[in-house]
């Protein structure tokens, strides 16, 4: 029954359709090599060799398709007759001429597609009265620089894309009127500087894609007035080796990512201001080391990627301050640990990502072994490379059973610790060796009798060698004292003590210069260290001593100079004075501050 009556209607339906196809047809006509669909109002001319805009087009149309064709030029008033028009896509034709007024009377257009094509010049006025445009492509021509006022119209563009082409300038007022544009994407441009003037009319930019540009370093305040930007992605700029420290000031970002560069290291200045930021990616750059305290202000922080960085070191409380971080990709590195003494609180961490790295499976990640049926780990399982009895191992494959064989971690014990007590002449060089085992190979620090750290980073006359030597270049009286040896890994530490007398040499002269030219005071800036350790009377009574021989050195050294300065001058003056300076325990002494420097004043006869 049912068949049959559909077979009956089958006739007329098509009857109808072809009637109003028809009567469409002629109404609009459709030029002679294109597709139209009436229904939409469209017109398709993709890819049909022509070199120019073809005839039959029907007024009314709304979308004309006229990409991969042989169009070279667009005269004024090119589509005068289609005032209906809301999307026109030239896209990869030959255009290297517009003319002013080729747009004129298309109010309704919204999307204008001119990417691919052999532009180097839009004119001025190109755009006007656009009003209603929100989406505008011209990546990939040959345009050179970006005139003022070109798109001062286009109060309703949300969407600009300028990639690919051969900027070499933006003018300043270039992106006046674009007050409503809220995506904008510059590209594989010759541009090489980005000025903050420019960016300044954009007060609803919401998305800024910077993406392969010759960009050097990122300048002060450059972003400052897009108060509205919530995602910067600066991608592939080689040579961008700094951040500023307010190159992000006034900006209130989400989403940032700077990968491709050549930065090493965080820019932890830059980033500071960013409170608001949730998603960071560093993916990409020469970082090595993730210093401590890097992430400090970014409080909001989910998402951290540091991916295929040649990260070898995330330091102790590198991730401090990212409370509510829920995602940290740090696969593809050259890491052989991820502290839990890194972060903040592991707690709020959902995925990670620590594969493809060196890791060496001992106490240190015991951490993600315990979390390892919760954590997600993105399919990725993070894999032993040491010790050699598991290595290949994946993490989850261990049953618990066996987990306190192999995380373990064995507490540093320093080798040879026979007392070393070293006397020397001033300007001479000292060493004292601290070797210790342990298990992962532990870290070997000193500190001096004034309580500075002194690590194999220190600068200046002492310094730490790899293999935990503690070297002192041109040896002073005030160097004298008991230093301390502190050998510490993940499983505890070791200590160990050794001290050095500085004798005042009797030619003063011989080495004194060159340290004092060498070694800079001011420039010296070592950490302090409170230390924990309970020093045993001797010792104490020691460095009290040493102290109290070095100021007594001292003056009996200007003494000594004063005599022989006499003896060699005579009489011509009879005015001088000796200046001996305190070193200062807590910051660098103020020059003109009190007790910083005291001055003893001498007349002679
Ligand atoms: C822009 O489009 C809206 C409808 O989307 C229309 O009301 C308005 O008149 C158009 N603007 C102009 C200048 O034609
Ligand atoms: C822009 O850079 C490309 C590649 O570096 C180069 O081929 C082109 O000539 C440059 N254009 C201008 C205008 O300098
Ligand atoms: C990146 O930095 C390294 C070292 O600072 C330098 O040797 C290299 O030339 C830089 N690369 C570029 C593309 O500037
Ligand atoms: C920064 O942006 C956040 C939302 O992304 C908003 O809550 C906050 O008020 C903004 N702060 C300022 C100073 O604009
Ligand atoms: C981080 O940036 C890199 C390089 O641009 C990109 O490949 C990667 O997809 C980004 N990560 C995420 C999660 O978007
Ligand atoms: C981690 O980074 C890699 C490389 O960029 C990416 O493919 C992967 O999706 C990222 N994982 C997560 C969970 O974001
Ligand atoms: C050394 O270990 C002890 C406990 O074994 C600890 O109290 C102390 O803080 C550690 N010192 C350093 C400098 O790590
Ligand atoms: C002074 O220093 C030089 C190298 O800087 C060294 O060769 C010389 O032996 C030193 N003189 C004395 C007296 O220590
Ligand atoms: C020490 O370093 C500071 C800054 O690094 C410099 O201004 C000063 O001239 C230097 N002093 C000497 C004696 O080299
Ligand atoms: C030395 O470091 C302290 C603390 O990091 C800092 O306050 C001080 O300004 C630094 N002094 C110099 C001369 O760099």
């Amino acid at each position: 029954m049912m068949s049959n009556k559909m077979a009956s209607c089958w006739p007329s339906i098509l009857v109808f359709n072809l009637l109003l196809l028809c009567s469409e047809e002629n109404a609009l006509g459709c030029p002679a090599r294109c597709e139209c669909t009436p229904q939409i109002r469209s017109v398709d001319c993709h890819r049909k060799r022509l070199s120019a805009i073809p005839d039959g087009i029907p007024s009314e149309t709304k979308l004309l398709d006229l990409s991969k064709n042989r169009i070279r030029c667009l005269n004024p008033g090119e589509f005068l007759f289609f005032p209906r028009l809301e999307e026109l896509d030239l896209s990869e034709n030959v255009i290297s001429v517009i003319e002013p007024g080729a747009f004129a009377n298309l109010f309704w257009l919204q999307t204008l597609k001119l990417k691919g094509n052999q532009l180097k010049l839009i004119p001025a006025g190109v755009f006007n009265k656009l009003c209603n445009l929100t989406l505008l492509d011209i990546s990939e021509n040959k345009i050179v620089i970006l005139l003022d006022f070109m798109f001062q119209d286009l109060q309703n563009l949300k969407s600009l894309e300028v990639g690919d082409n051969e900027l070499l300038y933006i003018s300043q007022k270039a992106f006046f009127g674009l007050v409503g544009l809220e995506q904008l994407t510059i590209e594989k441009c010759n541009l090489t500087t980005i000025s903050t003037d420019s960016l300044s009319y954009l007060q609803g930019l919401e998305i800024l894609k910077l993406c392969h540009l010759g960009i050097s370093n990122l300048e002060d305040q450059n972003f400052r007035k897009l108060s509205s930007l919530k995602q910067l992605e600066i991608d592939s700029w080689t040579f961008l080796e700094d951040v500023c420290p307010t190159a992000f000031q006034g900006l209130n970002l989400t989403s940032l990512s700077i990968t491709y560069t050549n930065l090493t290291s965080v820019p932890v200045a830059a980033l500071k201001s960013l409170t608001y930021l949730e998603y960071l990616n560093l993916s990409y750059n020469p970082i090595r080391i993730i210093q401590r305290g890097s992430f400090r202000d970014l409080v909001r922080l989910r998402e951290l990627h540091i991916v295929g960085a040649f990260l070898t070191v995330v330091e102790l409380q590198a991730f401090y301050g990212l409370r509510q971080i829920r995602l940290l990709n740090v696969s593809n590195n050259l890491l052989s640990t991820l502290g839990e003494n890194s972060f903040q609180s592991v707690n709020t961490l959902e995925t990670l990502r620590v594969d493809a790295n060196p890791l060496a499976c001992d106490c240190r990640l015991l951490w993600i072994l315990q979390r390892r049926k919760t954590l997600n780990f993105d399919g990725h399982q993070p894999v032993c490379a040491s010790p050699v009895e598991i290595q290949g191992n994946a993490l989850c494959d261990f049953p618990d059973s066996i987990l306190f064989e192999y995380f373990t971690c064995q507490k540093p014990k320093i080798r040879d610790r026979k007392l070393q007590h070293i006397i020397a002449h001033e300007g001479q060089a000292v060493s004292f060796h601290c070797k210790a085992d342990g298990e992962p190979v532990p870290l070997i620090v000193w500190v001096s009798p004034q309580r500075r750290m002194i690590t194999s980073r220190s600068v200046g006359r002492s310094t730490v060698l790899p293999e935990g030597t503690l070297e002192i270049r041109y040896a002073q009286v005030q160097d004298s004292g008991t230093y301390i040896c502190i050998a510490t890994n993940a499983g505890g530490n070791d200590t160990y003590f050794a001290t050095l007398t500085v004798k005042g040499d009797n030619s003063p002269y011989s080495n004194r210069t060159l340290y004092l030219s060498e070694y800079n005071e001011t420039s010296h800036n070592d950490t302090h260290v409170f230390l924990k350790f309970t020093l045993d009377l001797k010792t104490i009574l020691v460095s009290t001593a040493m102290g109290c021989i070095t100021f007594l050195g001292v003056v009996l050294f200007c003494f000594l100079l004063l005599f022989v300065w006499s003896r060699g001058r005579g009489q011509h003056k009879n005015n001088f004075s000796v200046e001996y300076s305190f070193r200062k325990v807590d910051g660098p002494a103020s020059a003109a501050g009190q007790g910083g420097a005291r001055k003893f004043n001498m007349k002679m006869i």
